[in-house]
């Protein structure tokens, strides 16, 4: 049987998506098949060639022609897209060939801080300036809207005293390492 192939977004560090490689390096039904980046000099990109995984580069005009992302899902033979810290918009007519297909991870409970501007610190601080008692992390479906997509798992942690920035950083990354992969496991696999 043909391996179920990922294709992962990202634009930054890449500690999600290094996971998701690793996860799946011997999975027995799902696979890595290519890295994308709207950077060029994004650090997932040397991680993704480490392990032998292909890599693509689009500028951040390209990245939001559905054309050309329908182009290069289609040579890759792609079935399922992971945004992992990945900060483009999804062209509309892409999503709705990946209906229910493009998985992103988002660093707070969504609908809370989510919408245009809102990722990585800006996440963080927002929680922090609203004195939340708790944060965590939302893994959705992609739709048109930033962050609105159907929510397919949360996961949730304390806040204490003093937190900063950087102390929810670590929390909500740690969240992210444990839970990911297994939901984009678990999601596709209840699909077959
Ligand atoms: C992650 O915390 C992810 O949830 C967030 O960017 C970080 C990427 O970290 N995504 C967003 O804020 C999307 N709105 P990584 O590059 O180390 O995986």
């Amino acid at each position: 049987m043909n391996k179920t192939r990922l294709a992962i977004f990202a634009s930054g560090t890449g500690s999600n998506a290094v996971n998701i490689m690793d996860y799946f390096q011997k999975h027995p039904a799902i696979e890595v098949a290519c890295v994308l980046s709207n950077r060029a000099n994004a650090p997932v990109l040397e991680k993704a060639k480490t392990r032998l995984i292909k890599t693509c580069v689009l500028s951040n005009e390209e990245a939001e022609n559905a054309s050309i992302l329908i182009n290069l899902t289609t040579q890759f033979e792609i079935d399922y897209v992971i945004l992992a810290g990945y900060l483009r918009l999804i062209p509309a007519e892409f999503i709705l060939k990946f209906n229910r297909k493009i998985f992103n991870i988002h660093p707070s409970l969504l609908p809370k801080y989510g919408g245009k501007g809102m990722f990585g610190d800006h996440v963080h601080r927002a929680v922090l300036q609203s004195d939340e008692k708790e944060t965590g992390i939302t893994i959705h479906y992609v739709d048109p809207a930033f962050d609105e997509g159907e929510i397919i798992d949360q996961f949730k942690c304390d806040l204490v005293e003093n937190e900063t920035v950087e102390s929810i950083r670590l929390k909500i990354n740690s969240l992210e390492l444990a839970h990911f992969p297994a939901v984009i496991e678990r999601t596709i696999l209840q699909k077959q």
